[in-house]
């Protein structure tokens, strides 16, 4: 969601802050615009749609040694060319971008902007007309960018250009994710390591509310105080190759493919020299004080949160409750005595997951982030983070990243059951590598997934996944991919609601999706497979080996029960990955979606 890149150094800006920009496409955006600064002034392109688009526009005759980017996701005012970042102050000095959501910004017309004219109709433009209207009161520019900053409600993350000063980078922080990259005599700023990795891999991270004024030598770090702040730099340790599509169409299905390499290295990672299963020993303690533990997450982290309940549960005995984030910060239930919170986001930065985040840090309770992004916020602001070594995933509808989750889950409930002096029943690095290994099964019968999603998914408008105990979890992540890319409506549901409401919409040649891997419920699954056949429904039953029954479409390599999860969404990940195909959906960027939601 929203992405902002900013170069300032020796080289032309255009180019890099276009790849730039490429690298943050997968965020997930609906408008995209560069402005560059040189003797001439400041020089904007912006455009509604694709960079590529974009590209058209940019003047390549325009050199200039400093620029900043944007890719918008709208939210105040529609994706239009007008509403389009950079913006603009009145007189054309200053030009802004702004990733994230001003939520005082009608005060702030209101009170400090009456009768300025207003180009667009986003928050935005309001930050860029207010540091004009204070610099016009002679503040430096420096103390109008701060003073703003000061004055802003919500989130932000804000790079700034003055026409008079062609050498530096105002940047300013808080909530919404930014770093600055270092190079040799040039800086840049980047949403995300990834977006300039192409130059460097040497950042420094922001905190909230802090400012900072990059020129092509020096990088200074203040709060809105003024008072320097000193900060190391670290090495993003990201493979350039791991962000490139390779050979594969599409990101997802790169992804896919790489879940049995990522359970293979996830098991490396957790292991010790002796080959021992082992988590922190704050962490182990931390899980062993709480009375319960409340896992908070969005979307496919939720639904791997769901799955990760019931290992919990089943094998460290531990109670579990499992929010949607965006619910739990508005609605917090009654807490226990000693709450643990885990928070689970492949990203890291999700805006709704941090928002409890930080209610659940005011009370004094101890968190806990799963995330595939080392140094991201939820994971600098939780007290223990658990990495999902999932590397890079790009596209947006998430894959590898939930398998990594109930992974990471698996072996956080593996070891702290030995660690409560609990028998755990199986031997999970050896039950993780029969997964990797069914994973690879799975993977391989794209063929035959791609004829399933054919046979079922090319004309239906919408589509029922059902299953039980925790097939039904899986269904609920089967139905959120399909329709993320397919757009088809698809619904999740537990195999016995079904007779309470949703059955009502079964038709002729409704497609059902049914899971049947858990041995105790399968008689009942199967019972609801016939209620909906019998009302014209056609049903896709992909069960687990041992369980399966004549007429199933397809079985799932047998793995350990409480592992079962891991292998049943590889099949609903690639159904629906060949069902948007078919439709001529664009998979990895869906419509209206965002890869990372910063805005709550
Ligand atoms: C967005 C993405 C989903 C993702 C959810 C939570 O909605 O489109 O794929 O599951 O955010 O993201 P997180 O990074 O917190 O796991």
């Amino acid at each position: 969601m929203c992405g902002i890149v900013g170069y300032i150094g020796q080289q032309d800006a255009k180019e890099i802050l276009l790849k730039g920009l490429e690298k943050l496409e997968y965020r997930g955006y609906d408008s995209a615009g560069i402005a560059v600064l040189n003797e001439s002034g400041a020089h904007v392109f912006k455009e509604k749609g694709r960079i590529a688009i974009l590209r058209e526009t940019v003047d390549e005759s325009v050199q200039a040694p400093v620029g900043i980017g944007h890719t918008r996701w709208a939210t105040h005012g529609e994706p239009s060319r007008v509403n389009a970042h950079p913006h603009q102050s009145t007189s054309a000095r200053f030009t802004l971008v702004h990733n994230g959501v001003i939520e005082n910004y009608s005060q702030l017309i209101r009170e400090h902007l009456q009768g300025v004219t207003l180009k667009s109709d986003t928050d935005t433009e309001v930050i860029v007309q207010l540091i004009e209207k204070k610099v016009d009161t002679g503040l430096t520019v420096e103390e109008a960018f701060r003073g703003t900053l000061a004055e802003l409600k919500g989130s932000y993350a804000i790079a700034l250009l003055d026409e008079q000063n062609k050498d530096v980078i105002y940047v300013g922080k808080n909530k919404s994710p930014l770093l600055v990259g270092l190079g040799d005599n040039f800086n840049v700023v980047a949403s995300d390591a990834m977006a300039m990795l192409q130059v460097t891999d040497q950042y420094v991270e922001l905190m909230d509310k802090e400012m900072v004024l990059v020129s092509k030598q020096e990088v200074t770090i203040k709060n809105l105080q003024g008072e320097v702040m000193e900060r190391a730099p670290y090495t993003a340790e990201l493979d350039a190759s791991d962000i490139e599509k390779g050979t594969y169409p599409h990101y997802m299905l790169k992804e896919i493919d790489e879940q049995p390499l990522v359970i293979r290295r996830l098991v490396q990672k957790y292991q010790d020299d002796n080959g021992t299963l082992t988590i922190e020993q704050d962490i182990l303690d931390a899980m062993n004080d709480a009375d319960r533990i409340y896992i908070v997450a969005a979307g496919t982290s939720y639904h791997a949160g769901l799955v990760g309940k019931q290992l919990i549960e089943k094998v460290a005995s531990i109670p579990v409750e499992v929010h949607v984030a965006s619910e739990f910060s508005y609605n917090m239930p009654i807490l226990s005595k000693n709450p643990l919170f885990i928070f689970i986001s492949q990203s890291g930065e999700t805006a709704d997951s941090r928002s409890v985040l930080v209610q659940v840090k005011e009370l004094g309770y101890k968190a806990l982030t799963i995330t595939n992004v080392p140094g991201s916020t939820l994971s600098r602001e939780a007290d223990y983070t658990l990495l999902l070594h999932a590397g890079p995933e790009i596209a947006v509808a998430s894959t590898k990243a939930y398998t990594a989750q109930i992974a990471v889950l698996a072996i956080l409930a593996a070891v702290t059951a030995e660690s409560r002096g609990l028998t755990v029943e199986f031997d999970l690095v050896k039950e993780l590598g029969i997964v990797a290994n069914s994973m690879e099964t799975l993977v391989d019968a794209k063929e035959e997934m791609e004829q399933i999603a054919r046979e079922y998914l090319s004309t239906t408008r919408n589509c029922f996944f059902i299953g039980r105990a925790v097939d039904y979890y899986v269904g609920l992540e089967g139905s959120l991919k399909l329709k993320e890319i397919s757009y088809i409506q698809a619904e999740g549901f537990a195999g016995g609601e079904l007779k309470h409401g949703t059955i009502a919409l079964i038709e002729k040649g409704t497609p059902v999706i049914a899971l049947a891997t858990v041995e105790h419920v399968n008689l009942s699954i199967r019972g609801n497979v016939k209620e909906v056949a019998a009302r014209g429904a056609n049903p896709c039953v992909i069960a687990l080996k041992g369980l399966e029954e004549e007429d199933d479409r397809y079985v799932l390599p047998e793995v350990h029960p409480a592992l079962t999860p891991l292998v049943s969404v590889v099949p609903l990940q690639l159904i629906s990955y060949y069902a948007a195909l078919h439709r001529g959906c664009d998979v990895d960027k869906p419509r209206n979606l965002a890869k990372s939601v910063t805005v709550e």
